[in-house]
């Protein structure tokens, strides 16, 4: 036999058997983003490598250690490892935000090259938000009150917390930055050598360092949000007196930076224990500067996005009462001479009459007991049987699969009826 080849490493296939709980969580993260009126959008999984470097920043491990990137001719390409900067770039590109506002939202596969473990993978799948033009506070807090009401649809409500926190201004983090550098540079026999790279290169990562040592010190350093300037600071006080007035709550964490460079004031994440290491099921904020930054006219930005396998592992975890449904609802057997037209020409009546069920032809030949076999197995509802003599009685014998009720022949032009009374 030939040598068989398999998935890349990091990158995982979706069967059929996990497909309809991914579907299920699709489908509620989407009616919750049209509840609050948002609008789709679709960007290539493909951008050019500077757009990445550019908006999430070169220092970031995204883009200097988790991107894959490659030369097409003489141009450099990158897979995308987030959403946001590729819809920063087409909301420019055509005009979405040129004096106007908008709220945005996509899904679909992200890359990032990191060392797969549970719930981290190198090609996993985001759903995202993006809003343009809003400045004002009430819009972190509708993606907040937006995402709350996300996890009590998908029943996770429980076992996930929110973490917030304000960076404030680029000019208070760079107060800031000078600050903890002077009060890290007196613990650097602490640091591994990775941890001193960063303490020149991007300091404020160091504050979600792993390092338990570190963070014990940590805990004296000087604290972002006594930096903030005074916009940054009132703008996250009317954050949090709309997120406590419709009964959200949070821990303030002073030490939440997120790892993208293109943050300003709020940010946060949404945690669970109930992973492992990889407990960040959520993360977002505001990037005020990036719409300029890369080019358009200056506009105001917030946004997030959800890690989807993430989300399933915790559905699949905690939430045992999902209502998942057999893609399966009626199979038909049928075995003799001339059977096979009457069974096709019936599954295709059914399929154009009541097009919500899904209804299986065997298709594959074999004896009756063999044919029940398979429709037992597809998870269908019910059987519908025709053998010679229910062909030239122009007639249908239903079984139900799941037992309870007895079988029974019915004519043929009955059968419609019979399946819409049973579903
Ligand atoms: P991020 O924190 O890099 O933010 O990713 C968002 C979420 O994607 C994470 O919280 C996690 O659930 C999931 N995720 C990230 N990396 C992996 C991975 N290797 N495997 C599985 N899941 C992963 C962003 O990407 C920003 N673009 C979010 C944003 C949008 N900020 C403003 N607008």
């Amino acid at each position: 036999m030939a040598k068989t080849i398999q998935a890349i490493r990091g990158m995982n296939d979706c069967s059929p058997t996990e497909s309809p709980l991914w579907q299920w969580v699709e489908t509620q993260v989407r009616e919750v983003l049209n509840s609050y009126g948002y609008s789709e959008v679709r960007m290539p999984i493909v951008e050019s490598t500077p757009l990445f470097a550019r908006a999430i920043g070169e220092v970031t491990d995204v883009v200097s250690k988790e991107m894959y990137t490659f030369w097409d001719n003489d141009e450099q390409l990158t897979l995308r490892p987030e959403g946001t900067a590729g819809c920063v770039r087409a909301a420019i590109e055509h005009g979405w935000i040129y004096n106007n506002e908008q709220r945005l939202w996509y899904m679909g596969p992200m890359f990032r090259h990191e060392r797969p473990q549970k719930g981290r993978y190198r090609q996993f799948h985001q759903a995202g938000v993006e809003v343009f033009g809003i400045a004002n506070p009430e819009i972190d807090a509708e993606l907040i009150v937006l995402t709350a009401r996300l996890w009590k649809k998908l029943g996770i409500d429980q076992h996930v917390s929110l973490q917030l926190n304000s960076i404030g201004s680029l000019e208070a983090r760079a107060n800031y930055r000078s600050a903890l550098v002077a009060f890290l540079e007196q613990h650097q026999a602490l640091m591994s050598e990775e941890e001193k790279e960063r303490l020149i290169k991007n300091p404020l990562r160091i504050l979600d360092t792993k390092n338990q040592a570190l963070q014990q010190v940590l805990d004296d350093a000087p604290k972002l949000l006594d930096y903030l300037d005074d916009e940054s600071r009132e703008h996250f006080a009317q954050l949090c007196a709309l997120l406590d007035s419709v009964g959200i709550a949070y821990e303030i964490n002073p030490k939440l930076v997120r790892g993208l460079d293109y943050y300003n004031k709020t940010v946060f994440e949404w945690v669970t224990s109930a992973l492992g290491a990889q407990g960040t099921v959520c993360g977002g904020g505001r990037y005020d500067g990036l719409v300029e930054q890369l080019g358009g006219h200056a506009a105001p930005g917030v946004g997030f996005a959800m890690g989807l396998e993430r989300l399933v592992l915790l559905v699949q975890e905690v939430n045992a009462s999902i209502p998942l449904k057999s893609a399966v609802d009626i199979y038909l057997v049928y075995q003799g001479e001339g059977t096979a037209l009457a069974a096709f020409q019936l599954a295709e009546k059914i399929r154009s009459a009541l097009p919500h069920l899904g209804t299986m032809l065997h298709c594959s030949g074999g004896n009756f007991k063999k044919q029940f076999r398979r429709a037992d197995k597809s998870g269908a509802t019910l059987a519908l049987v025709i053998g010679e003599s229910e062909m030239l009685n122009n007639q249908v014998v239903v079984k139900h699969l799941q037992g309870g009720v007895e079988q029974q022949t019915l004519d043929i032009e009955k059968v419609i009826d019979y399946i819409q009374s049973q579903f």
